[in-house]
């Protein structure tokens, strides 16, 4: 019996250059979408899917992401004073998780980062989760690719359709449909121009991964934008190996794009019982001002 999937890398270091000047000195993954920062989305994510061992690339600036998961002996002190039962509860939580951080030193690429996971995921299959892309909590995303790879033991990529004038910002796939949601993928190209893109199927961020993929990160070239790309190390494999994709059409956020930051902001905000009850009629109040 195969064992199952425990591990998630979480690629963290960019520079997250898009939301200058708020990331010159903190990280992207820190800038909190309502109340928990966007990592944290993903950090749980992975566990509701028993993704227990979790490794973050991290960089230079990215301290605080390790502090976030971490005990905070004052805060918890403070709290404690003033009674505040729930929100410690809520801050322990996170203090229970197993992470490990591998600084990626330099920024090279999607595939450079991966790659320094290789000591700790070893020779097992893992996932690579871009806390970027936020799936709601709602969604099964993960868990049906998890599903997926029990099924087929082949790496897994999540795809979403984009519409042409969005898909120079992805990785897009050629393929064929199997069944229902699963393409086998034949070629894939990083950020293509529309005109060159072999389909509107783009990749986002969940990955199901072989640890083969290390051999050919080890040995890769940069690719686009001068960086290590995780898209033609899994073009590469596809030399030695079938590699499928699941289609997703459930929500997700691009949160590492400012409209789709602010789409996730307020949708979680609406969702969020307590704030909703302000904020639902507040935002009634704008549309009333837009419509004149
Ligand atoms: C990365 C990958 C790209 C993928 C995208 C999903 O790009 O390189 O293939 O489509 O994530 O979010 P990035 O957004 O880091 O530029």
């Amino acid at each position: 019996m195969t064992k199952g999937i425990k591990k998630a890398i979480f690629p963290a270091a960019g520079l997250g250059t898009r939301f200058l000047p708020a990331t010159k000195a903190s990280p992207k993954e820190m800038m909190p979408i309502v109340d928990k920062p966007m990592i944290q989305y993903g950090v749980e994510e992975a566990l509701s899917c028993h993704l227990n061992e979790i490794v973050i690339i991290t960089g230079k600036h990215k301290r605080s992401i390790e502090d976030h998961f971490d005990y905070s002996y004052e805060l918890e002190a403070q709290l404690k004073k003033s009674g505040k039962k729930q929100l410690i509860n809520e801050i322990n939580r996170l203090n229970r998780i197993n992470i490990a951080y591998i600084r990626q030193g330099y920024a090279l690429g999607l595939g450079h980062a991966i790659f320094r996971a290789k000591p700790f995921v070893k020779d097992e299959p893992f996932a690579v989760i871009l806390s970027d892309d936020i799936i709601p909590p709602e969604e099964t995303l993960l868990k049906d690719m998890l599903a997926l790879y029990k099924e087929m033991k082949c790496p897994i990529l999540a795809l979403e359709k984009v519409s042409m004038s969005e898909i120079h910002r992805y990785g897009v796939i050629d393929g064929v449909k199997e069944h229902d949601k699963v393409f086998r993928i034949n070629n894939l190209i990083e950020k293509p121009d529309a005109k060159n893109a072999p389909s509107d199927m783009a990749i986002i961020g969940r990955y199901i991964l072989t640890p083969d993929i290390f051999d050919i990160l080890e040995k890769a070239r940069p690719g686009r934008g001068g960086e290590v790309q995780l898209t033609d190390a899994i073009r590469s494999l596809l030399k030695t190996r079938q590699v499928y994709g699941f289609l997703y059409s459930g929500k997700r956020y691009d949160a590492g794009d400012k409209f789709g930051y602010l789409k996730a902001t307020v949708d979680f905000a609406l969702k969020n019982p307590e704030l909703s009850k302000v904020f639902r009629p507040y935002l009634l109040e704008v549309v009333k001002r837009f419509r004149g």
